[in-house]
């Protein structure tokens, strides 16, 4: 399985990723605040109405001993009220009686303000230990003297500790399930792009000629825009095979006709209006260089079928030089490099590579040598030769059409357009350069996709160094 590339500005994942963060910090920072206010609330409530049943319950258990003091039947049940500066306290108070206090209590005394009304009230006061929530209220004595007072009180910093744990726990759990939603929306993402991934892989696919069509059985709203795109393939397809007839058809008519002509022009050469006849045989030249270049340019960019084989495809064409230059003796070798296959159709890289082998022979001083290497999908084949070289400045100016440097040597200036064009209809590039070990001579450059792993073309800069 292929690792997921990572999100480029402007793409689409990252769009989702950014959306998918807002919302789930967004929701998850809404659902902390509400439920630690709801959790808040809950607890006060539930302290409220306890302090209230403990309140109540001092009250019944309060006796007045016929001397006027106060006592209790037994200890409150709560046993915190027993134990010294717990935070929970009560007193009870009387006119003219030493108070009342829980065993909680050793120092410190209540605030007796809250407990002079019939109804419970309470309040935030001060207490032994801090702050406290205190609630209060007063019953007439059962001996029918001055009101007994009775308060209990709690510090509120118990109620915060239980509020703030709750809200770490909150929190941590908040931090967990933020992890877990974020780890399932990258999946999520992945898994709904996918498609448009294998979408790019299908259209690449397509391009560099190793599928004619897109393949079927795409989700349903992607599904309409294959089908449109395979109707276009279709279209153009149609429409280049037509035009490929009519330019070849047009080609080999005039072919005919200057096949005739160059005849002609070689016998009236021999004779003796000379002159005027090379010009006519040079003309009949160029107009074939013409048509060569332009029927090449009508075939590029065909399907791909099984590709062309290294060193196969080289040895005719080398042998053919070799034939062609033979009255300069010029030599023409092939190095042992690993055999390759490159993603293009047979006649066109023989176009290519005798172009570069016809000019490498043209200027060689008596030797061409042939190699390639393969490297990321690509193969770099380079055709050096001994000659004089061009410099560095024309390396780029004589792929121009009709660009010569050495008006000495026959041609048009139209190999190196062809070749160039015919390669970048394959993804692929020609480019000059100078000899590697500094000595004279001009190495082509020839880089191609290989028939595998090559979908994400070739680097457009190689070769032109
Ligand atoms: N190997 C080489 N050594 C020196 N100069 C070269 C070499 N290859 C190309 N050139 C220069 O680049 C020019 C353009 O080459 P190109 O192949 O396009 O045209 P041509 O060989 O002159 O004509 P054609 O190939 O159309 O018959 C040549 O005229 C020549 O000046
Ligand atoms: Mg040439």
């Amino acid at each position: 399985m292929t690792m997921p590339k990572p999100p480029v500005p402007g793409s689409l994942r990252l769009r989702f990723i950014v959306a998918m963060l807002v919302w789930i910090v967004a929701g998850l920072v809404v659902i902390g605040l509400s439920t630690s206010a709801l959790f808040r609330r809950h607890v006060e409530q539930q302290f409220h109405e306890e302090l209230q049943v403990h309140l109540v319950e001092l009250a019944e258990l309060t006796r007045l001993e016929p001397d006027g003091s106060i006592t209790l039947d037994r200890p409150l049940s709560d046993p915190r009220y027993a134990m010294p500066n717990s935070g929970f306290y009560w007193q009870v108070e009387r006119h003219g009686a030493p108070p009342l206090k829980s065993a909680s209590m050793p120092a410190g005394a209540l605030d007796p303000s809250l407990a002079h009304q019939p109804d419970i009230v309470h309040r935030l006061a001060p207490g032994p230990t801090g702050p406290t929530m205190t609630y209060g209220f007063a019953r007439t004595a059962p001996d029918g003297g001055s009101e007994l007072h009775f308060l209990i009180a709690t510090d509120e910093r118990i109620l915060n500790e239980v509020i703030h744990a709750f809200d770490a726990e909150l929190r941590r759990w908040l931090a967990l399930l933020a992890i877990g939603l974020l780890l399932t929306g990258a999946i999520v993402i992945i898994y709904t792009l996918k498609p448009l991934e294998l979408l790019g892989a299908a259209v690449a696919a397509v391009r560099s000629g190793h599928a004619r069509r897109m393949a079927d059985g795409w989700p349903r709203e992607i599904a309409p825009l294959v089908s449109d795109l395979n109707g276009l393939l279709d279209q153009n397809e149609a429409m280049v095979a037509r035009a490929r007839v009519e330019a070849g058809n047009l080609a080999h008519s005039l072919r005919t006709s200057l096949a005739i002509l160059t005849d002609e022009a070689e016998t009236l050469a021999s004779g003796i209006s000379g002159d005027s006849a090379s010009t006519l045989l040079e003309q009949c030249r160029r107009i074939a260089r013409q048509l060569d270049w332009h029927l090449a340019r009508a075939r590029a960019g065909g399907r791909i079928g099984a590709g062309t084989r290294l060193p196969d495809a080289l040895v005719p064409i080398c042998t053919a030089m070799e034939r062609l230059h033979a009255a300069r003796s010029v030599h023409f070798s092939i190095a042992a490099s690993p055999p390759t296959s490159l993603a293009i159709e047979p006649e066109d890289f023989a176009e290519i590579a005798s172009n570069l082998l016809d000019n490498a022979g043209k200027w060689a001083a008596g030797h061409v040598h042939v190699d390639w290497q393969t490297d990321g999908g690509v193969c770099r084949i380079s055709i050096a030769d001994d000659g004089p070289g061009i410099p560095e400045a024309a390396f780029e100016k004589v792929f121009e059409s009709g660009k010569r440097l050495d008006e000495q040597t026959p041609g048009h200036g139209l190999g190196l357009a062809i070749a160039r064009d015919l390669a970048q209809h394959y993804g692929g590039e020609v480019g000059l350069r100078g000899r590697n070990d500094g000595a004279d001579g001009l190495v082509a450059r020839i880089t191609l996709p290989l028939t595998t792993g090559h979908l994400t073309g070739v680097d457009q800069t190689d070769g032109k160094s």
